[in-house]
């Protein structure tokens, strides 16, 4: 695209929007998703929040909500919110899906889901709104990774995995994309146990620890340190900072657990 052609671009989606930013969140149905979507509103943004099922929406209305159907592991619903959403300043990946276990115990279709949602779900949600970013020259997208990548833990190979391949995926996007004003960054939370992670994970996790497995497992859960947690409000201060200072480092580690691990690596 010609320089010419860029400007007219830009001056369209300053006309378009005017100077109210828009940000845009996958998985807002409930967790850090929702409560990113509650904060932004408050703060006179405009929020597009997206979720699976939209009448799973527990947001209140506003003049300033969109709330849009999108399954991340689906491309043409990828395509679907892309067309319906419009010019957007910030793309927060947020959606995810956990399971802990013995990699033995772990299904393949679980190890398939997790990869398709956590890693492939966020790659092709960035890829779509990427022409719209670049014609825009500017934008911020924002991935949600986790703690767990900073200091291995046992029982968590797969999300783990899942969460890294995120990690470098962005660090490497986040290069390629400086050149157009893109900016890319990493939240990496703690345990949150608040949100609906635990539970919803529940699902894949019938088979997770297999006999051999359930003496360590006991051990590990025993040990776990509920003295320090990541609470929502880390993670979306930790987004907020994200979207709205360009001079903030790329990894953002969010939560006193987090904060922890990285001091103890
Ligand atoms: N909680 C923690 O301890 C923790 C720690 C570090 C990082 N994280 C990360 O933080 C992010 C948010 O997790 P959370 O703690 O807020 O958990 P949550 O309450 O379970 O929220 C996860 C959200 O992702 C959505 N989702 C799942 N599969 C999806 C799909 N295929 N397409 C679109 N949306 C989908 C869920 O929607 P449905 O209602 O439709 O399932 C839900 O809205 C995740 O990426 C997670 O890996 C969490």
């Amino acid at each position: 695209m010609t320089l010419a052609k860029i400007g007219k671009v830009q001056l369209h989606f300053r006309t378009y929007r005017g100077n109210m930013k828009t940000i845009l969140i996958t998985g807002c149905s409930s967790g850090f998703g929702f409560e990113t979507a509650n904060y932004f509103l408050s703060k006179g943004w405009k929020v597009i929040a997206t979720m699976r099922n939209t009448a799973d929406s527990l947001l209140q209305e506003s003049e300033r909500l969109r709330i849009l159907p999108l399954d991340v592991s689906d491309i043409s619903s990828i395509e679907n919110v892309v067309a319906l959403a419009g010019p957007i300043d910030v793309l927060v990946n947020n959606a995810g899906i956990g399971v802990m276990g013995a990699l033995e115990g772990t299904t393949k279709d679980t190890i398939y889901d997790l990869f398709a949602v956590n890693v492939l779900g966020t790659i092709n949600v960035t890829k779509a709104f990427l022409p719209l970013l670049r014609a825009q020259q500017s934008g911020v997208i924002i991935n949600i990774s986790s703690a767990i990548t900073l200091a291995a833990l046992p029982l968590l190979s797969v999300y783990t995995a899942s969460k890294a391949a995120i990690n470098a995926f962005t660090e490497s996007l986040a290069i390629e994309l400086a050149q157009f004003n893109i900016r890319v960054n990493l939240i990496l939370p703690g345990r949150a146990p608040a949100t609906r992670f635990g539970e919803n994970s529940k699902s894949r996790m019938a088979t997770a620890i297999p006999q051999p497995y359930a003496e360590f497992a006991q051990s590990v859960f025993k040990e776990r340190n509920d003295n320090q947690i990541t609470h929502s409000l880390d993670v979306i201060n930790a987004i907020w900072q994200a979207a709205t200072d360009s001079s903030c480092a790329m990894r953002i580690v969010a939560g006193d657990d987090a904060k922890s691990m990285v001091q103890n690596t």
